[in-house]
């Protein structure tokens, strides 16, 4: 992304100044290089193709514990439980795009990512009961989900989540990739269009 910039004190002409976007990938799944974690590396390279920067959370290597509803949050917007959740919060709020990728998992995202997801009821507080606005209003973000099987509704519970999510963080759900009947560790690789498909969707979610 490109941003003119007038420098009126010191400076009366006009400079231009690169600033990368900044892609957040969620990785959901416990299997390091199986088929989610693949599919999330070619969407970074293709928004890396874009000029953008990648960052990726590996959400099983973490220790994040569930939301024990103790409500804390509710008072000032911070959840009262320490763990690996500090430093991924200013994360979720720094990234231009934020991606989600997960295996389905009995029809639903990893449970460690939808921990991670609970979680961000503190980030839900801020904006809907203090009453405090996401910082950048134009960030928006993916849903990249596996599954083994065809089922026609595989995919719905994961999409309502995430939407909600993204909401309660001040993202706009944009754009998907959904891929059914892989199941081995790395079999994505065989799959005729699901590692174009990723590319072609970073590069998508960069160009803005
Ligand atoms: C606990 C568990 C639950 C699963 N539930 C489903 C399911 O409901 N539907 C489905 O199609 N596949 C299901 N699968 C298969 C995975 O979604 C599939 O193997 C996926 O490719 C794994 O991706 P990964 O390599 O990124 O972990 C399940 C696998 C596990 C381990």
């Amino acid at each position: 992304m490109l941003l003119s910039l007038t420098n009126s004190c010191r400076y009366s002409g006009t400079f231009s100044v690169e600033v990368s976007l900044k892609v957040l990938g969620i990785m959901g799944s416990p299997r390091i290089k199986g088929n989610t974690d693949l599919l999330l590396d070619e969407a970074f390279r293709g928004a890396e193709s874009q000029g953008a920067e990648t960052e990726k959370i590996v959400v099983d290597r973490l220790n994040i514990a569930p939301c024990k509803e103790y409500y804390g949050c509710l008072k000032d917007g911070n959840c009262v439980i320490r763990d690996d959740m500090d430093g991924i919060y200013p994360k979720l709020l720094d990234a231009d795009i934020v991606i989600v990728a997960s295996p389905m998992f009995f029809y639903s995202l990893s449970a460690q990512v939808k921990a991670l997801i609970d979680r961000c009821q503190a980030l839900w507080a801020r904006r809907y009961i203090l009453k405090q606005t996401p910082p950048n209003s134009a960030r928006k973000g993916a849903l990249i989900g596996v599954a083994a099987t065809q089922g026609k509704q595989l995919f719905d519970g994961s999409i309502l989540t995430v939407k909600y999510f993204f909401q309660a963080i001040g993202v706009r759900y944009a754009d998907e990739l959904l891929i059914r009947g892989v199941d081995k560790k790395g079999e994505i690789k065989e799959h005729p269009t699901a590692l174009s498909d990723a590319l072609e969707l970073g590069k998508r979610l960069a160009q803005g």
